[in-house]
């Protein structure tokens, strides 16, 4: 069988035209590629998970728009403009929590914007340019969160993962991975615990299938299992993913993330969380202010199962995602450096670095 490993999990296919995803549903019993061209593709693939991951959603986004524009008849600028803006609305409604979405259709939208007096060619070509180097970019940030978030551990370390912040749901490495991958190159010698993380188990069908395929020491535990392992020793740090992360630290991530941290903050475990600045919300003063998404109750009572595993008519309650309260993080990984509380003042710090190109 081929390996996950060796697959480019989202990129522009030049020679289709296309965005290229691994359909994430479809694993890990089967790797198979989409090749993207319609709105409606590209809406449904972000909607449905067939490509997931806050990093990914956003480099799929970028490519995504790109792909749509590309053919654009018009060689009118207002035309185009317009017909870009139209295209942007509507992929930004294909999921609300991962600020990725906006970040990189708001970066897309200004080249459009800040070239206005350029011929619409010259523009297209722009918006190719950019598309490409938001992915590269997503490769070089995740390889420096990686190399500071190793700097949080010891060789022999057992780490607890929640959901997939892996290499499936960014370009490459992952963002909770990221150590996790750079480690092994160095002989670490981890011992990875993830979550199953229900109701859509990207933990167990991502997350423990790409670090098998990595050769890396991964055990597979239901999400109520983080309590035990952690009062038995077997837990020196937690390292998860976020979808988006308001300026006092507040993070979004997978429903269950909260009670991990809560779940470690009593046993004493350190929780990081591993962010790209491209996920982190300045704009938000705290995560109450993070919309969260919620999914169809089906997730819960008839998916995975040979028949219902719920009473009909029961109420459901499928929020995608809760929101980590800050005080229960030890620290905020990013690819300027690690902040530490307060972060309403360290996060300040890491995009003046930005900023600074420090
Ligand atoms: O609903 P999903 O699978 O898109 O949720 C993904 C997560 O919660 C990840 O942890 C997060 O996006 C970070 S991915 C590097």
């Amino acid at each position: 069988m081929n390996k996950i490993t060796e697959f480019e999990t989202v990129y522009l296919e030049e020679e289709k035209g296309a965005l290229a995803i691994v359909d994430q549903t479809k694993l890990p019993n089967k790797i198979e590629m989409l090749y993207l061209t319609t709105a409606k593709e590209i809406w449904d693939a972000i909607y449905l998970l067939k490509v997931r991951g806050a990093p990914a959603i956003g480099v799929a986004a970028a490519i995504g728009i790109y792909v749509l524009v590309k053919d654009e008849p018009t060689d009118n600028m207002d035309v185009f403009a317009e017909k870009f803006q139209e295209l942007k609305q509507y992929l930004s409604t294909s999921r609300p929590t991962a600020v990725n979405l906006f970040w990189a259709l708001d970066r897309m939208e200004n080249v459009v914007k800040e070239n206005h007096a350029h011929t619409v060619l010259e523009v297209k070509e722009l918006l190719h340019e950019e598309a490409l180097k938001i992915r590269e970019e997503d490769i070089k940030v995740c390889r420096k969160l990686g190399e500071y978030g190793l700097t949080l551990v010891k060789k022999g370390d057992g780490l607890l993962t929640h959901c997939n912040a892996g290499r499936l749901a960014a370009v490459k490495y992952g963002t909770a991975t990221a150590p996790m991958y750079i480690g092994q190159e160095q002989g670490y010698g981890f011992h990875i615990y993830v979550d199953e993380t229900r109701p859509l188990l990207q933990g167990a069908r991502l997350t423990a299938f790409e670090l098998d395929t990595a050769g890396l020491d991964v055990t597979l535990i239901c999400d109520n299992m983080s309590g035990m392992v952690m009062k038995k020793g077997l837990i020196q740090a937690v390292f998860v993913g976020c979808d988006r992360v308001a300026s006092n630290g507040d993070t979004a991530n997978k429903i269950g993330t909260s009670v991990v941290a809560a779940v470690a903050k009593h046993y004493n475990v350190p929780f990081y969380v591993c962010a790209p600045t491209s996920t982190i919300d300045m704009s938000l003063a705290s995560g109450c202010e993070i919309p969260i998404e919620e999914r169809s109750g089906e997730e819960i009572t008839e998916m995975w199962y040979e028949k219902r595993m719920a009473p009909k008519g029961v109420k459901v309650f499928n929020p995608c995602f809760d929101v980590t309260d800050h005080e229960l993080i030890t620290a905020i990984v990013t690819e300027y450096g690690i902040a530490r509380p307060p972060y309403d003042v360290s996060l300040k710090k890491i995009f003046e670095m930005k900023k600074n190109n420090l």
